[in-house]
């Protein structure tokens, strides 16, 4: 038991965390949030919300509490790229775009691609069994999300590459502790070269419209809908970033999560209907973005005892309020039959994920291809290579190997 001058302050702790790397453990700071202040005023102005009921609350309040607009300097091209973003927008807009676009997320719609899935798992499966091994976070978490979202939206395949590491360097800049040195350049580099690729598309599609996406917005601008040029572009870019990152994330975590314990990797082999339960535990065990985008309070309100002033800002860590044992039995335990499992991984309110479906398939398809397909896997924690950003726990290399 440290004494109690050895403990750090809990602001201090908080600060440290924002400037740590995807590797950092965030347990005991969610601990130490939960028991000791769940609303929490940080160094950098913005308060914490850690407990679930607080993070109901804000998620919920539609009335008091809005997203916080964009970080980027107005103008820019991560301005022009992010303006227009889902989660950034308020009604009645948010609902029209939405509307637009969520029929093609429904699940039996996303049901469509569960064979696509199987087939690049399998052929990574293939090619493991001549290699011994493969690698979760380059062979399939991070190609598989994003190639499926090229085809909803019929990405040309020589825009894919570019287009994704443009996407993952966009959010280098969101650091409320303050972004690594250059990276609001790299952001808008990033945001033109997206900004580019998805006009020429644009152009391209309304010559020779198909049945992507983004022909359907296209023509249901053309129709009357009341759709502009900016909207269509940062929909685009917002969805080819909202689901590949956070989908890799799952993957690779969750697959890391289920070997790291074997008992319940045990169950889920000889009961594979746990594995729908267990892809829920690996999101809420995971809680691939650990904390949402930043809300503000545009009245005096109350959140757990607290009274947040007008105009000040609110980072909901989903992540402690997904270890919260006032809502969860015995947080801290890997539960792959864990019932009911009411996670907010995919947060809640309005801007709750637009594509849970699409997700959840791919969780539950690929643990299930591998589990029946390569029963003995192993892995090394030494041999992982993190990303840079502690709320986004990004693993960028993940071998396994098989037996
Ligand atoms: C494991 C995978 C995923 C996780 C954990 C996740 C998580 C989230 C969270 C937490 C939010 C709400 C953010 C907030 O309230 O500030 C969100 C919103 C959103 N997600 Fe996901 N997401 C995942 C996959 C996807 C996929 C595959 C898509 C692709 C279509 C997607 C598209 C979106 C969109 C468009 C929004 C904004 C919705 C709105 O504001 O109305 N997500 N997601």
């Amino acid at each position: 038991m440290p004494l109690q001058s050895d403990v750090k302050p809990l602001a201090d702790e908080v600060a440290e965390f924002y400037h740590a790397t995807g590797d950092a453990d965030p347990t005991s700071l969610y601990h130490r949030l939960l028991t000791e202040e769940p609303v929490h005023k940080t160094r950098f102005g913005f308060w914490i919300v850690a407990e679930y009921a607080d993070a109901l609350t804000v998620l919920k309040g539609d009335k008091t509490i809005r997203t916080a607009p964009p970080l980027a300097h107005p103008g820019s091209p991560e301005d022009e790229l992010n303006r227009h973003f889902l989660s950034r927008k308020e009604e009645p807009d948010h609902g029209r775009l939405r509307r637009i676009v969520q029929g093609v997320f429904s699940p039996r719609r996303v049901r469509a691609f569960t064979g696509m899935i199987e087939d690049t798992v399998r052929e990574v499966v293939r090619r493991a069994r001549e290699t011994g091994e493969f690698d979760m976070a380059n062979d399939i978490a991070r190609p598989l999300p994003l190639s499926l979202l090229c085809t909803i939206f019929d990405v040309p395949l020589e825009f894919r590459d570019a287009m994704s590491d443009a996407l993952a360097n966009l959010i280098l800049a969101y650091r409320p502790a303050g972004a690594p040195e250059g990276a609001a350049q790299l952001a808008d580099d990033s945001a033109q070269l997206v900004i580019d690729k998805i006009q020429s598309m644009m152009d391209s599609r309304r010559r020779d419209p198909g049945d992507d996406l983004l022909s359907v917005m296209l023509q249901a601008q053309a129709d009357g809908a009341e759709i502009s040029d900016p909207e269509i572009l940062s929909i685009v870019a917002h969805l080819l970033q909202a689901g590949t990152q956070t989908t890799r994330i799952l993957l690779t975590n969750g697959l890391m999560a289920l070997l790291e314990h074997p008992g319940q990797l045990a169950r889920l082999h000889a009961d594979r209907d746990l594995i729908k339960p267990a892809v829920e535990e690996c999101l809420r065990w995971v809680t691939p973005s650990r904390t949402l985008a930043q809300r503000v309070a545009i009245d005096d309100i109350e959140v757990g005892g607290k009274v947040i002033p007008e105009g000040d800002e609110l980072a909901v860590w989903v992540g402690a309020a997904n270890r919260d044992p006032k809502v969860f039995e015995d947080p801290d335990v890997f539960d792959v039959g864990r019932t009911p499992n009411p996670h907010l991984s995919f947060s809640t309110g309005t801007h709750y994920c637009l594509g849970v479906n699409l997700a959840r398939l791919e969780g539950n398809v690929v643990f299930r291809v591998l589990l029946d397909e390569l029963p003995e896997l192993e892995f090394s924690k030494s041999e992982l290579v993190w990303g840079e950003s502690p709320m986004r726990p990004m693993i960028t290399s993940m071998p396994v190997r098989v037996r």
